[in-house]
């Protein structure tokens, strides 16, 4: 299982308020307590944080808010000791405008880094030179005064994309991902990773058509020439052999953010040369209706194919809490979402603090921080960045009781580490639980997973491999529902721990139950 977490907000050590690096490396025996194998860390780099870390200013430091490099070094030495890996996210789509190559990119057409961004003449009429349009809201193009050309930008003004098209760009990232290889990561989370190459020739983008969804829907255009370009494997294609040549097998675990599976396996490459994982993000635009996720599960051919390790994630600093966006606020949901998460097949990444079914706080428009994406909608990401809740005491134990935090803590006797690792039937350990059968039983880990045939509307039930059997009531009516005789380990209420089952199973709503045959 890989852990998500957002540096800035999991835990303070040197009482500014802001989480860092020696916040994590103090925290880790309670990611082994777990049972996590692997963290991934939002972007560490230095940057003004006009998109928190996805504006880089350099990409081989430590923002100071964090640390230093010598801290760094120190949570890897940390973490390898306790048998856990880190991955960094990287930021190959854009730069900060602050960084250098764009400060002199922008000093003039003949600058030796003009040509690392995506510059191009106005339109006859003096607008942009053509119809894309940015993730962030209106043209993905921004006039540069000085020298009477727009640059391209697919998030906001102040993030340039980088132009792929360009060998010095790919040999600049080389040298990113040895500098972090060489100090010992396991790997990469690769942020916009279908997006880096645009079409040549800059041709438009096509109109939305009636049925599309999704950001194609909100942009009203098919994203058909600044996106999912064929090209964009060569890159990865290039990442894999230089990730292949390090010892300790790193990973590539790619943010391709792309909704039809047919084009999310491309990602795999030929299964073997381009990214490990890639985000399903299928769950995330899910509700959790047992007869969307059911589809979800069926459309698994194209990975099958491939033997592609699925990587499967309810929630993210993005899309939402899973406690929020997925359950609703309400708690038995919120354990069936985790109950279907770590019984899947492939790599669940778990978002910080939503073992602890931690809500998305409301934070209002004036005091929000998020600039990015929904800042012009309600509500925007911040909600879902709060920190960590350690325990009931000031700021949960985030930071000093003296301190500011940078996002408010909310109420932390409503939910927080302490209290629920001192009770066994917490959704905390739930989620410790679930860790721990899918390390002991391989059919959990690796075992194919075969939908049940469908039963009553609102059910869910899969088994995984020869031995175990989930079964989902995702509505809030009871239901019973078929199913292999055996005993169950694991109820989501954690009531019916132990009952035998034989061969069929009444669910009350929102609940279920994961039966082992052979108990
Ligand atoms: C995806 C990241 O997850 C998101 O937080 C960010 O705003 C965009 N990429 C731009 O880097």
């Amino acid at each position: 299982m890989i852990y998500q977490i957002y540096p800035r907000s999991f835990a303070d050590a040197n009482d500014d308020g802001i989480g860092d690096l020696r916040g994590i490396t103090g925290r880790l025996d309670y990611l082994r307590w777990l049972g996590v194998d692997a963290l991934w860390l939002n972007p560490i780099t230095p940057s003004p944080n006009a998109d928190w870390g996805y504006d880089v200013s350099d990409y081989c430091a430590v923002h100071p808010d964090f640390g230093t490099l010598d801290d760094f070094d120190e949570l890897i030495t940390q973490t390898t000791r306790r048998g856990l890996r880190v991955l960094l996210d990287l930021v190959p789509n854009h730069t900060s405008d602050r960084h250098p190559w764009f400060e002199d990119a922008r000093s003039g057409r003949r600058a030796r880094h003009r040509d690392y961004y995506l510059w191009a003449d106005p339109a006859r009429d003096g607008g942009p030179p053509n119809n894309w349009l940015s993730l962030f809201g209106g043209a993905a193009w921004t006039l540069d005064e000085a020298s009477g050309q727009y640059y391209m930008h697919s998030f906001l003004a102040s993030q340039p994309d980088l132009n792929w098209w360009n060998d010095d760009v790919r040999t600049a990232f080389d040298d990113i991902l040895r500098f972090w290889l060489d100090r010992g990561i396991a790997g990469f989370r690769v942020d916009v990773a279908a997006g880096m190459i645009k079409d040549r020739d800059l041709r438009d983008n096509p109109p939305a058509a009636a049925a599309d969804h999704g950001v194609v829907r909100a942009l009203g255009q098919r994203q058909e020439f600044n996106m999912n370009r064929p090209e964009v494997h060569e890159v990865l294609r290039r990442w894999r052999a230089l990730t292949d040549r390090y010892d300790g097998d790193p990973v590539l675990l790619g943010e391709a953010y792309v909704l039809d599976v047919e084009q999310l396996a491309a990602y795999y490459g030929d299964g073997r040369d381009e990214l490990h994982l890639v985000f399903n993000f299928l769950l995330l635009h899910a509700e959790l209706d047992a007869e969307e996720l059911r589809a979800i599960l069926a459309d698994s051919e194209p990975l099958d194919r491939l033997e592609a390790w699925p990587a499967w994630v309810g929630s993210n600093h993005d899309a939402g809490r899973l406690a929020t966006r997925w359950a609703r606020g309400d708690p038995n949901r919120a354990r069936c979402a985790h109950l279907l998460l770590l019984t899947l097949r492939g790599t669940p990444v778990l978002y910080y603090g939503d073992e602890l079914g931690l809500p998305e706080l409301p934070i209002p428009r004036e005091t929000s921080v998020d600039r990015g994406r929904k800042a012009t909608q309600e509500p925007g990401r911040d909600g879902a960045r709060t920190p960590m809740r350690w325990s009931s005491g000031p700021h949960g134990d985030f930071t000093h009781a003296a301190a500011q935090p940078w996002l408010p803590v909310g109420d932390p006797a409503a939910g927080n580490v302490a209290d629920q690792a001192r009770d066994p039937s917490s959704i905390l350990h739930l989620c410790r639980d679930l860790l721990a059968l899918r390390r002991h039983y391989p059919d959990l880990h690796t075992g194919p997973l075969k939908l049940l045939e469908e039963g009553p509307s609102g059910v869910l039930a899969f088994r995984r491999g020869e031995r175990f059997t989930l079964a989902l009531n995702l509505s809030a009516t009871p239901h019973t529902v078929t199913v292999p005789p055996g005993r169950i380990i694991l109820s989501t209420h954690r009531d019916r721990d132990s009952e035998r089952v034989s061969g069929s199973l009444a669910l009350d709503g929102w609940s279920g139950a994961l039966i082992d045959r052979q108990h």
